[in-house]
């Protein structure tokens, strides 16, 4: 067999929004293709401390043998006023709403460092965060751009709830909203 190169293991929400944070801005920074100093990679850290402290908090993490984060995914409890649910639930029926969001988990964050993609870390990272929690669905929303990302969220079973939404935050980036049944 050949020699383990990674770990990959649960992160608490202080190690993430602590002692970590700075290697998550990394990954984060390098995985979308912004600079260290670019506004969308130095706003994600009050981002991440703010979501670790939710309820339902869950994260992975991959290391390289020298300890050094590669990459993340993480999520918490979706409940109603959070800015992302508010945005993401408003195009919505009633009865979607209620289907995909009565019981759900925000998948909030999945990257991989480009130095670590293509080792399966993200699928692990993935499929570790999904079987974490115990509500009936996961919801996330994903760039049209990130192929290799909708690609993976496809081979698992998530479905587009909405093809193409933009947040007023963001008006030139189109996304998809995706609804995974996770019970
Ligand atoms: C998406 C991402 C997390 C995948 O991480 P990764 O460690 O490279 O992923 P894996 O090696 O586990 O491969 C996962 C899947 O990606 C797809 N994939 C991998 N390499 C690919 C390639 N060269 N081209 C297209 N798809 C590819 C495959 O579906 C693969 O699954 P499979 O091997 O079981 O078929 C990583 O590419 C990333 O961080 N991208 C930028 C940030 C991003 O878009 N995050 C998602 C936000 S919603």
């Amino acid at each position: 067999m050949p020699p383990r190169r990674f770990e990959v293991r649960p992160l608490s929400p202080d190690e993430l929004g602590g002692r970590l944070l700075d290697q998550a801005l990394w990954v984060f920074g390098g995985a979308l293709g912004f600079p260290p100093s670019h506004g969308r990679v130095v706003g994600f850290a009050d981002t991440l401390r703010r979501h670790a402290g939710y309820g339902g908090f869950r994260a992975f993490g991959a290391f390289n043998l020298r300890k050094r984060l590669l990459g993340f995914s993480y999520g918490y409890t979706s409940v109603p006023g959070l800015w992302w649910r508010e945005q993401v639930a408003a195009p919505l029926s009633a009865e979607q709403r209620a289907e995909w969001f009565s019981d759900a988990f925000e998948f909030a964050e999945l990257h991989v460092h480009p130095s670590a993609q293509g080792h399966h870390l993200g699928s692990q990272l993935h499929d570790l965060l999904v079987h974490s929690h115990s509500h009936r669905t996961a919801l996330l929303t994903v760039m049209h751009r990130s192929t290799r990302a909708r690609q993976l969220y496809t081979s698992r079973g998530w479905q587009p709830l909405i093809q193409e939404l933009r947040f007023y935050t963001e008006p030139q980036t189109p996304f998809s909203l995706l609804g995974l049944r996770t019970r």
